[in-house]
């Protein structure tokens, strides 16, 4: 459909969430609600996206800041009717109008486009609840005609037995809808404009109004509570686990997963518990991690093992590594294939060679490793003077010994060996051994302080 443009109604106030924050600014799955809408809308190409905002202040622009939509003010709220008039100053003739709402955030493309599919006319987006309570009803007349939309507060009881409810999303012929605005009264329950009413006017105006469904009754979930926020929460992290369990990966408990973004998963993945995934997350085939790993834009390549409580953050990681249990790749951190990073290692900024090895209780920041290299237990790279970073460079087939300082900037020469327990702060040179170490010495007769002793009477 061409000249599509995109109404997001963001304005409400969200009374129920108890929060200083605007409703729509609450994440779910680590994205606040209206930016997955506003991702939704994207899919389209819609000529405009236009979000209507009002409680609040300038919160919902600022957190959405992006060219390529643009915000309407409605001050007062007066009504889902004339939160969309708000929009139509911006909005040609031509083509159609697509109202989304911005406590709705799980809406689908597919039922999206389902919708552009089903000719001129006005569509609704309505679906059959078991519980309609407090939607809006559609009413239809005995050839199964939409005829309008009624609100649960203005409906007889006998309109208020019908299962099928508005969610609120509709498409509409741009120039009928803002002829259709102009029309609405507020001679209603709720005192408000309501958008519901221009089915009415369609059908008066002999306009076919179509109904689609959406593909699941969650998409048209809206959020008026954080109690409905923590059920759509769990409600989408299990649809994404079974999407998982779809491709073939293992998930050792589909309740006990946390996808918060983007997570591609080649062959014979296996996840085990707890585990967060956030950002864009690719794993490659055969990969596994281990319980409690909390995992943020990252790639991970074929057969790497991440073993438990390992945090990984903006890292590239090769094929064939293990990693961890408590390892904390830190952003910039670029692991070559088969490299080991044991517990409590902390790696930033850096680049590791192929089948290196940090193993144990280590810092390495801002450094270039190469190949073959052995940072021994406690090496630390001071990379820092209080002002300036510096970078650390390790070349190939190096062995440091344990609880070495690396002060950068520094060289360690391909395949020098450094004494345990040294300072280095000058470059040093290929294939030879060097440390820096005070002398061991004994003194012989001295003797350990002992504790005084109360005396006892
Ligand atoms: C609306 C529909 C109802 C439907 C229900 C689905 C109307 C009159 N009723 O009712 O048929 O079943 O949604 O959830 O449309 N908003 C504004 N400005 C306003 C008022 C609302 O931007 O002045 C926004 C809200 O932020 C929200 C959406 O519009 O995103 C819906 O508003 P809400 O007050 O929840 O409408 P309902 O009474 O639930
Ligand atoms: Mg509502």
């Amino acid at each position: 459909m061409n000249n599509l443009n995109v109404v997001i109604l963001a304005a409400g106030k969200g009374t129920r969430m108890y929060s200083d924050k605007p409703k729509v600014l609450h994440a779910l799955a680590g994205k606040t609600m209206v930016r997955h809408v506003v991702d939704c809308a994207k899919l389209l190409h819609p000529g405009k996206t236009i979000v209507v905002y009002g409680h609040g202040g300038e919160a919902v622009p600022q957190a959405l800041s992006s060219s390529d939509i643009s915000f309407v003010l409605q001050e007062p709220q007066l009504g889902t009717g004339h939160a969309v008039q708000q929009a139509m100053p911006l909005l040609a003739d031509e083509g159609y109008t697509l109202v989304l709402y911005g406590d709705v955030p799980l809406i689908q493309y597919a039922t999206l486009h389902q919708m552009q599919q089903t000719g001129s006319g006005l569509t609704l987006l309505t679906v059959n609840m078991d519980n309609p309570a407090g939607y809006g009803r559609i009413v239809r007349n005995e050839s199964g005609d939409v005829i309008s939309i009624v609100e649960e507060k203005d409906a007889t009881p006998e309109i208020r037995e019908i299962r099928e409810v508005n969610t609120g999303i509709l498409l509409a012929p741009t120039k009928l809808l803002r002829t259709w605005l102009t029309g609405l009264q507020t001679n209603n329950a709720q005192g408000e404009y309501y958008l519901t009413d221009i089915v009415g006017m369609a059908v008066d105006a002999g306009v076919a109004v179509h109904t689609v469904q959406p593909a699941f009754e969650w998409e048209i979930q809206g959020i008026n509570s954080k109690s409905q926020l923590a059920v759509l929460e769990r409600t989408w992290q299990r649809v994404q686990a079974n999407r998982l369990l779809a491709f073939g990966v293992t998930l050792m408990d589909t309740e006990r997963l946390d996808v918060r973004g983007e997570l591609a998963c080649g062959r014979d993945v296996e996840i085990d518990v707890g585990c967060i995934f956030e950002g864009k997350v690719t794993l490659g085939n055969k990969v596994q991690i281990g319980a409690y790993c909390i995992i943020r834009n990252a790639t991970i390549a074929e057969g790497t093992q991440i073993a438990p409580y390992s945090h990984i953050d903006e890292s590239v990681v090769g094929a064939d590594c293990r990693i961890g249990p408590y390892a904390r790749l830190r952003p910039g951190a670029k692991l070559h294939n088969e490299v080991h990073v044991g517990n409590f290692v902390e790696i930033k900024n850096s680049e590791i060679g192929f089948n290196s090895k940090a193993n144990h209780l280590s810092y390495i920041g801002d450094a270039s490793i190469g190949a073959r290299v052995n940072v021994g237990a406690g090496t630390i790279t001071c990379n820092y003077d209080g002002a300036n970073k510096y970078r650390t460079i390790i070349e190939d087939d190096v062995f440091i010994g344990s609880d070495t300082q690396l002060v950068a900037p520094v060289t360690i020469a391909k395949g020098s060996t450094i004494g345990a327990g040294s300072t280095i702060t000058r470059n040093t040179p290929p294939d030879e051994l060097t440390l820096s170490r005070s002398k061991q010495l004994t003194i012989s007769g001295w003797s350990r302080p002992v504790k005084n002793k109360p005396v006892s009477s």
